[in-house]
């Protein structure tokens, strides 16, 4: 029988051959870095990775120790905890970069030290991606998400058109809540959210929007804003995701608007959003399965670690499903 051997970072034998008397691997290291630990949806990810690894331990023996680091957004402080894990000796790391277009230098290090790199949720650019077999990336495919949170409200309005069109002009009358504007997940999500509308033959005005880089306070701020600007105008709110769709009910409710004359919708299926679907407050969201994605990224991890065969593709998209009340 030949046995697998497979050296990684720091020179060290991952998976022993038995006949040669090395020992199969009964640990391993893997580095999480996270652009914000703050983010609620990363947040909730980063619980659900956890979660995968204390199972795998419990089913195998195997001890995992997951370092996880959060970068608090900035790009320089990522950088500098890459190093450290490098320098640990960790086996594999799994990246969720600060600013996706500045891959290339933790590529260049991990490369170097043969450490084998599972990107998620901020997609690095094409050109970064190709540059060595060990690079993956996990993400929630954002035109799956844009074009089923269309398909929540194109249903509604075709169940009842005053769903959304409160005052039966004809035209359902909209803003706009962006996430970054770097982020690959914010321009698809809008354009094919919009699209879905238009093809589903829903009349749409838009009024304003703004970008409120995904956060709850932001999206609080700008509705408020509009409310004020626009009064008794806005019928939707259509959010990138549910972060920035609570911070639009925040103000809504600091303005005494009343629950059904603005519609809001979401995405990501955060606790807080599936809580405001059950409390009539978020119309619906697009739930992306926090297991299956947290069992992409730790999976396609340990299997880089174990020298297996990768059972994932180098892109590989988890599954997204509709909520609504
Ligand atoms: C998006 C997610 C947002 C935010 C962002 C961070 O995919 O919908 O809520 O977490 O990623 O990169």
């Amino acid at each position: 029988m030949t046995a697998l051997v497979l050296a990684v970072c720091g020179g060290l034998l991952v998976y022993g051959n038995r006949e040669n008397g090395e020992e199969p691997r009964t640990s391993m290291r893997i580095g999480v870095l996270l652009y914000r630990g703050d983010d609620t949806f990363i947040s909730t990810l980063r619980g659900a990775i956890e979660e995968q690894a204390k199972e795998y331990e419990l089913q195998t023996g195997i001890k995992v120790t997951l370092d996880i680091m959060d970068a608090k957004g900035s790009q320089l402080t990522q950088d500098s905890q890459a190093d450290r894990l490098i320098s640990l000796e960790c086996d594999a790391l799994c990246v969720n970069m600060v600013d996706r277009s500045a891959a290339s230098g933790v590529i260049d290090k991990a490369m170097e030290a043969g450490i084998p790199i599972v990107f998620f949720n901020r997609e690095p650019v094409e050109e970064d991606m190709n540059r060595w077999d060990k690079l993956y990336y996990v993400g929630a495919d954002p035109r799956e998400s844009a074009v089923l949170q269309g398909q929540i409200l194109v249903n509604a309005y075709q169940e009842n058109p005053r769903t959304l069109d409160e005052n039966g002009d004809g035209l359902v009358s909209y803003v706009l809540l962006e996430g970054e504007s770097s982020h690959q997940d914010s321009l698809i999500r809008t354009e094919q959210s919009i699209q879905t509308l238009k093809d589903g033959g829903v009349p749409i005005e838009r009024i304003t929007g703004g970008i409120a880089n995904w956060e709850r306070s932001q999206a609080s701020a700008l509705m408020e804003q509009w409310l004020s600007e626009y009064p008794g105008e806005i019928e939707l709110v259509i959010a990138n995701n549910d972060d920035m769709a609570l911070g639009a009910i925040d103000a809504m409710e600091r303005n005494g608007v009343l629950t059904g004359t603005i519609q809001v919708v979401g995405i990501d299926g955060t606790p807080a959003g599936l809580e405001a679907i059950r409390a009539g407050k978020l119309l619906g969201t697009v739930e992306s399965d926090r297991q299956a994605y947290a069992e992409a990224i730790f999976e396609t991890a340990r299997q880089l670690v174990m020298g297996e065969t990768v059972t994932r593709e180098k892109y590989s998209w988890s599954p997204q499903q509709v909520v609504v009340n």
